[in-house]
C-alpha cells in the first residue's frame, strides 16, 4: 500500500561534513518538513566517484566525521520526525575495497567476490569506455560497469549477500530508517556473453532478471526499513519492472529516464536533443500515476531544473507537486531555485570523474574542445554539487514571496488537501511549446491546474469555483 511520503536528498560533500548537516536540519524542518533526509554516501570512500566507490561499507569517511557526529545526527534528525536514508551502494564496491584486494590474490574465500572473466567482452560502461580491466595481480578481466574503479559484485556468490545482510543489520541498528539502493537492478551477471547491442551497455544481458529481484527481496523485503530504488535502465525502465520492483522489494523507486526523456538519451549525458516538453510531460503525467513512483526533477546526477528545462523554478515546484506524488525527493537547493553552476573551469578540475570521461569520449570522436565543453557544462552532475548558499537559505527564509516560502506553501497543500493527496489525474492539454493543463478529480471536487514552461502565460491552481490557490 502505497503512502505519502517527502524525501530530502542531501550531497554531503555540498553542505560540509555531518555535524553541518545536523545543524541545518532545523531550517530543513521548518520549511519542508520531510519524512526522510536521504545522504549520498558517507562510507569511507577514495571519493573518485563522489563516494560511490566504497571501500568500507562500516565506517564513515573521515572527511564526514565519525559515527558519533552519525548519531547525533539520527538523534537530532528524530526531534524532528525526519528519518535517515543512506545510500547503499550495492553492484559495486571501490578497489580499494579490502575484498577487492583478496579476491584479485584469488583468495579462495573471495576470489568469486567480484566478476571475472579470462577474455574481455566488448560491453561499454555507463561513464564510456571498455567495460572490462585487466588486473595484473590476477591475470584477468574484472567487470565494472562504471568507472575502472568500480569493480562489479557477483551477486550469484552467497557470500556477497550475507555481507549485505551483515552491513543492512549494521546500519539499521545504528537507527537509521531506510535506504536508497543504488543502481539496484543490475546485480546478478547471468548472461556474460559477447556481442553488444550497438549503442547500450552490456548489462543488458542481465537487466532486472528475476534473480537479482529475488536477491533484492531477500535484502530488503523483510527489512521493515523505508527503501527507495535507484534502477538503471534510463528510458528502458518500464512499468512492469517498477512495478516487479516495488511489489517484491521497495516501497518506492525512481525512474531517471522521465527526466532524461526530455533532453538527453539514455542517461550517456553525451548527446542533447532539443529539449521536447511534450514528449517528457506525456511520460511524467503517464508515470505520476503510478502510486509507488518517486517523481524528483533533479539530482545529484542531474543539471539544475530550471536550467535544464528552461523553466521558472516556481512552475517546476508545481508539476513535482501537484501531479499524483506519493514520493516526491526534493534535491538540496531545488527549493531556492538554484541555477547550474558556473562551470568554466579547466575540464582536469571537474571534481567527477563522469564529467572527464565524457569530455574525452566526446573528443575521440571529432568534436572540438568548445563543442564537447558545450555538451559537458550542460549536462554535467557537477552543476548540482556545489556547495548549498545558506546565506540565501536565510534570505529566502525571511522572504515571503521566496523561492522557498512558495516550496513551503504547496508542501504544505500538499501535505494537507485530499484532493492532492488522493485526486486522479485528468489531463487535458499538452502542447509542445510546454503548456500542460490538467485536473485533479476526487467525488465532487475539482481542481485544475494550468503550467506554461514557457513563462508566457501564468502558472495556476484554481478551485471549484475558478478561484486562484497558488499562482506562478
Ligand atoms: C548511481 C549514482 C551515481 C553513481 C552511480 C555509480 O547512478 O546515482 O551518482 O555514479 O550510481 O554508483
Amino acid at each position: 500500500m502505497a503512502q505519502h511520503r517527502l524525501i530530502y536528498q542531501i550531497y554531503p560533500s555540498a553542505m560540509g561534513d555531518l555535524r553541518e548537516i545536523t545543524k541545518r536540519i532545523p531550517q530543513i524542518a521548518e520549511k519542508i518538513q520531510p519524512d526522510y533526509i536521504w545522504l549520498n554516501p558517507i562510507f569511507k570512500s577514495p571519493w573518485r566517484d563522489g563516494g560511490y566507490d566504497v571501500s568500507d561499507y562500516c565506517k564513515i569517511d573521515p572527511r564526514f566525521g565519525t559515527i558519533k557526529d552519525f548519531r547525533h545526527l539520527i538523534a537530532v534528525a528524530k526531534k524532528y520526525n525526519i528519518g535517515i536514508l543512506l545510500d547503499l551502494v550495492i553492484n559495486h564496491t571501490s578497489s580499494q575495497h579490502d575484498w577487492f584486494h583478496r579476491s584479485e590474490l584469488h583468495e579462495e574465500r573471495y576470489k568469486d567476490y567480484y566478476v571475472w572473466v579470462n577474455r574481455p567482452l566488448n560491453w561499454k560502461s555507463f561513464f564510456g569506455g571498455p567495460a572490462f580491466d585487466y588486473s595484473a595481480l590476477r591475470d584477468e578481466y574484472y567487470l565494472h560497469l562504471y568507472d575502472h574503479s568500480q569493480p562489479d559484485l557477483n551477486f550469484n556468490n552467497p557470500y556477497v549477500i550475507r555481507e549485505f545482510i551483515r552491513i543492512i543489520d549494521f546500519w539499521k541498528n545504528e537507527g537509521i530508517a531506510g535506504f536508497r539502493v543504488d543502481s539496484a537492478n543490475v546485480l546478478t551477471e547471468t548472461n556474460l556473453k559477447k556481442g553488444l547491442i550497438p549503442g547500450l551497455p552490456g548489462f543488458f544481458r542481465y537487466y532486472q532478471t528475476k534473480g537479482t529481484v529475488r536477491i533484492l527481496e531477500r535484502l530488503f523485503a523483510s527489512s521493515k526499513l523505508f527503501t527507495v530504488a535507484e534502477p538503471v535502465g534510463g528510458e528502458f525502465f518500464s512499468k512492469r519492472k517498477l512495478h516487479e520492483l516495488t511489489n517484491k522489494a521497495f516501497n518506492a523507486s525512481f525512474n531517471i529516464g522521465t527526466l532524461d526523456v526530455a533532453d538527453t538519451y539514455f542517461s550517456i549525458k553525451s548527446k542533447i536533443r532539443p529539449l521536447n516538453y511534450r514528449r517528457w510531460l506525456r511520460k511524467l503525467a503517464s508515470w505520476s500515476q503510478e502510486p509507488t513512483f518517486s517523481l524528483a526533477l533533479e539530482s545529484h546526477d542531474t543539471p539544475r531544473a530550471p536550467s535544464r528545462f528552461n523553466a521558472n523554478p516556481r512552475v517546476l515546484a508545481m508539476l513535482q507537486f501537484l501531479l499524483p506524488s506519493n514520493y516526491p525527493c526534493i534535491y538540496q537547493g531545488q527549493e531556492l531555485g538554484t541555477l547550474n553552476a558556473d562551470l568554466s573551469m579547466n575540464i582536469n578540475d571537474y571534481p567527477g570523474v563522469q564529467s572527464r570521461q565524457i569530455y574525452r569520449r566526446l573528443r575521440r570522436e571529432g568534436k572540438t574542445h568548445r563543442q564537447a565543453m558545450l555538451v559537458v557544462r550542460r549536462t554535467s552532475r557537477d552543476n548540482a554539487r556545489q556547495p548549498l548558499d545558506w546565506s540565501e537559505y536565510r534570505l529566502q527564509s525571511q522572504h515571503p514571496d521566496s523561492v522557498l516560502n512558495f516550496y513551503a506553501k504547496l508542501i504544505r497543500l500538499w501535505r494537507e488537501d485530499v484532493v492532492i493527496r488522493d485526486g486522479k489525474l485528468k489531463v487535458i492539454k499538452i502542447s509542445k511549446a510546454g503548456v500542460f493543463d490538467f485536473c485533479r478529480i476526487l467525488g465532487k471536487k475539482r481542481y485544475a491546474v494550468h503550467l506554461d514552461l514557457s513563462g508566457k502565460t501564468k502558472s495556476t491552481l484554481r478551485d471549484d469555483r475558478g478561484e486562484i490557490v497558488i499562482t506562478a
